[in-house]
């Protein structure tokens, strides 16, 4: 019998709330995709703030859920099990999405899974092209996370091939903003302006790209440093700065890295598809270029659309479903959020 799957996510500044159902044949199904965001908070500190976010889930957790349910047309009795973000994550927000998850997963006698945030960003994309072929690359690109991942099992087999060793992709794209005044978060203004300016205007570095570096690991810090470097330097000459082709070539740099790499260990581990996820996958260089270069290599590439790449409950609920189709044991009810968790 068909199963309901609640998903709740607060890992960071975003308070999602999902709802999925998990049909016999495996496959499953969006019902409900809620999510409150406190971005706005956060904008005049350019990054988010770990207390604000906290109280923002606490504010936003039990109205997501209503407006979720309201959707789907489901009642709280309708939920077969819940899954919820453990980790990784900001402890203080990850433990709201917790205790909301305990409290009615008691209240309703369901079981409770605890998963993990990065595996939910490449479960999502089975929503919305179905079952993951065995396996599969994840490239997850967001806020907090830049990392090259190899699938075997979304539920239970996932390896890390490489990940930053510095920034995230998008913190790069935050700071970079930041240093062209831009509005936080930096991905769409840069993204936009980008598309204005020549990407080929000025040679950025490609970090982590010498043949003593780790393969698959990533560094953005020196490319945001050649940035704001090259800012300064053109400030004080006096002339104005051209925002639109330091935003093109800075995004350049990003989807090169991010793309060859990925395409890199794809060959290396000999896996048929590629999937990119997280905020900065919804940059329009990154897929294109993505794109390009799958299609040389014979790789397919899947890229959920921009609302589902983002943090939000039905990444987490999607998760859960698989989780639950596996037959993994279900969380008790003393367990706790692990904001280093790993994959
Ligand atoms: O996945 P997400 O919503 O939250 C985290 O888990 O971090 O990702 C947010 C990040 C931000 O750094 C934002 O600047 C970036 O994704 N982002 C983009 C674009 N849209 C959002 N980066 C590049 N291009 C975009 N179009
Ligand atoms: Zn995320």
């Amino acid at each position: 019998m068909a199963r309901v799957i609640m998903g709740i996510e607060s890992s960071c500044d975003e308070t999602g709330v999902g709802l999925v159902r998990l049909h016999d044949d495996g496959t499953v199904e969006l019902l409900a995709d809620e999510v409150a965001s406190s971005v706005d908070q956060h904008a005049r500190f350019g990054g988010v703030v770990p207390e604000v976010a906290s109280r923002a889930h606490l504010e936003a957790m039990v109205p997501t859920a209503e407006r979720a349910f309201a959707t789907a047309g489901l009642k709280l009795s309708d939920v077969d099990a819940i899954a919820v973000t453990a980790g990784p994550g900001l402890a203080g927000a990850l433990l709201v999405g917790v205790s909301a998850a305990k409290a009615y997963a008691t209240a309703l006698d369901v079981p409770l899974y605890g998963v993990n945030h990065l595996a939910g960003h490449i479960a999502v994309d089975t929503l919305q092209h179905g079952p993951l072929p065995k396996p599969v690359l994840a490239l997850l690109v967001s806020g907090g996370h830049t990392q090259l991942l190899r699938v075997d099992d979304i539920a239970s087999g996932i390896t890390e091939l490489g990940s930053t060793v510095d920034d995230a992709a998008g913190e790069a794209y935050d700071k970079v903003a930041r240093v062209l005044e831009l509005p936080y978060p930096g991905g769409p203004p840069i993204d936009k302006a980008a598309k204005q300016g020549n990407p080929k205007a000025i040679a950025f570095p490609r970090g982590m790209t010498g043949p003593r570096d780790a393969k698959f690991d990533f560094s953005f810090s020196g490319l945001k440093t050649a940035v704001a470097r090259w800012v300064e330097n053109t400030e004080r000459t006096g002339d104005p700065v051209p925002v639109n082709d330091v935003a093109a070539s800075f995004q350049e740099a990003v989807a090169d890295v991010l793309t060859a790499k990925a395409i890199r260990a794809a060959r290396e581990q000999n896996i048929g598809t590629l999937v990119i996820s997280g905020g900065v996958a919804a940059n329009s260089r990154l897929s294109e270029l993505a794109a390009e270069r799958c299609a040389e290599a014979g790789i397919e590439l899947r890229v959920p659309r921009p609302r589902l790449c983002t943090d939000n409950g039905a990444m987490i609920a999607a998760l859960g479903a698989h989780v639950v189709a596996a037959g993994r044991s279900v969380a008790p009810l003393d367990f706790s959020a692990n904001p280093g968790l790993p994959v």
